[in-house]
């Protein structure tokens, strides 16, 4: 494997625990991922304090109306994001409208667009009946979203129907040994990136740990990236 697989989860609540944590994992990690109980508690600037360390994935799932995902996408650009999510279930036109203002807001920063990336179905609404994660992926990849989040057990079917190009992330994974916390169902790295995940997303096995460095180090061995 060539490419550093991993995304870290900096699931906190202080801008400054963050940028430790950032700083802890800089140079060992694809993406450090800001959600919304950071992004909430911190505001933008969170965004733009991690980017000085590590490559930011900004994972608020944008789901409105085109006109305002566009322009929240636009903002968003701005901060520097390399991959900024929205939900799939927003549609075509609001895809196409984050991808339009995500170029916008980047270039007047003077930056790279962000990727956008849709999630298709959260693991909370599993079986409720909403359309299948692979037709949401392969029409928000149609609509110009660069790749999908999904879950463990859709990445083999989604990663055949939308190809080898689409970027696909895949949370709820844990190392060997590691507990599920409140993830129903677990899937190892290595079963994750097996089954077609380009990136695979870990947030408490290593945030949690004494020593994150080290808990990302021994993930990418267990991957055969050590
Ligand atoms: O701590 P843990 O590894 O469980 O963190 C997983 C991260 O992935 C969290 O940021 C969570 O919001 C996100 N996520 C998830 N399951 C999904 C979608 C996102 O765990 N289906």
């Amino acid at each position: 494997m060539s490419r550093n697989p991993l995304i870290v989860a900096a699931d906190l609540s202080g801008a400054d625990h963050a940028e430790l944590l950032a700083r802890r994992l800089s140079g060992l990690v694809a993406y450090v991922k800001v959600g919304l109980e950071l992004f909430t508690a911190t505001g933008p600037a969170v965004v733009e304090r991690i980017r000085a360390l590590a490559p930011v994935f900004l994972d608020l799932k944008l789901h409105d109306i085109p006109t305002t995902v566009g322009r929240a996408a636009r903002n968003l650009a701005r901060l520097g994001p390399e991959l900024l999510t929205v939900h799939a279930l927003g549609g075509t036109e609001m895809i196409e409208a984050a991808v339009d203002g995500a170029a916008k807001g980047a270039a007047e920063a003077g930056l790279e667009p962000p990727a956008i990336i849709a999630v298709t179905v959260l693991s909370s609404l599993a079986g409720e009946g909403l359309a299948s994660p692979a037709s949401l992926a392969f029409e928000a990849i149609a609509a110009g979203a660069s790749g999908a989040v999904v879950s463990g057990q859709d990445v083999a079917e989604v990663r055949e129907a939308v190809g080898p190009v689409a970027t696909l992330v895949v949370p709820g994974i844990r190392p060997g040994g590691q507990p599920a916390n409140d993830h129903v169902r677990v899937l190892s790295p290595g079963e994750a990136l097996e089954r077609g995940a380009d990136f695979i997303v870990i947030g408490r096995p290593i945030t949690g740990s004494e020593d994150p460095a080290a808990a990302a180090r021994a993930l990418l061995r267990e991957v055969g990236m050590g």
